[in-house]
């Protein structure tokens, strides 16, 4: 049986729909939801246009209280029933409540390769720091924010006159070569990490 996969996106959804798009034919998984926490992103029609169901949960009502959206969320994810939660660029911190109770299941994208610059601006940082390389990690979700075993992480070269836009873009394009690949893998039950190039 095919493994469910929910996915959880803020902005644009450049990695959500990478996601759903490699989920066909032989792929051991299907995408059942994808969750926005901001109405009005674009990503959104983007799912329903490749006839994944959506749900829109705004954040901003409940203002701060961080328990309340996660009870919502949770009750949405729940009827959706994910085998697999991952997240594409969804932008919010959860309670260790939350985290705890989907542990196992969650993966996330994070721009950098960790275990370095975890956290916002990771590509300025990286350029800050003189970096002669950056990237991309997928890891599982833990309670410790941007941590948790590593399932891949895809490497680019840091070129002269980067920008933190234009090294963004060199490594959202791997983003969308890492993430299918891991989910794949992740959803056949094998966790050995994937190193691109
Ligand atoms: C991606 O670069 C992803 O790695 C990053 O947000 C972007 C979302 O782009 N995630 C984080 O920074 C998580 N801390 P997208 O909406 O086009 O996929």
């Amino acid at each position: 049986m095919s493994k469910r996969v929910a996915i959880l996106f803020s902005g644009s959804g450049s990695n959500m729909v990478a996601l759903i798009d490699s989920m066909t034919g032989d792929h051991p998984a299907r995408p059942v939801v994808a969750v926005c926490n901001n109405a009005d992103a674009g990503g959104l029609a983007k799912a329903e246009a490749r006839g994944v169901p959506t749900e829109g949960i705004d954040h901003r009502p409940f203002k701060g209280d961080r328990a309340a959206f996660e009870s919502v969320l949770n009750e949405t994810l729940a009827r959706h029933a994910p085998d697999i939660i991952c997240f594409a660029g969804f932008m919010r911190i959860f309670t260790d409540t939350f985290i705890s109770h989907w542990q196992g299941r969650m993966i996330n994208i994070h721009p950098s390769l960790l275990p370095k610059y975890r956290g916002l601006n990771t590509h300025a940082r990286a350029l800050e720091a003189g970096e002669a390389e950056a990237g991309c990690t997928v890891h599982e979700v833990t309670l410790e924010l941007d941590d948790g075993p590593i399932l891949g992480q895809a490497r680019v070269p840091v070129l002269p006159g980067d920008t933190p836009q234009t090294l963004a873009a060199r490594v959202l394009e791997q983003e969308h070569i890492l993430y299918p690949a891991v989910l794949r893998r992740f959803a056949a039950g094998d966790r050995t990490p994937i190193r691109l190039p």
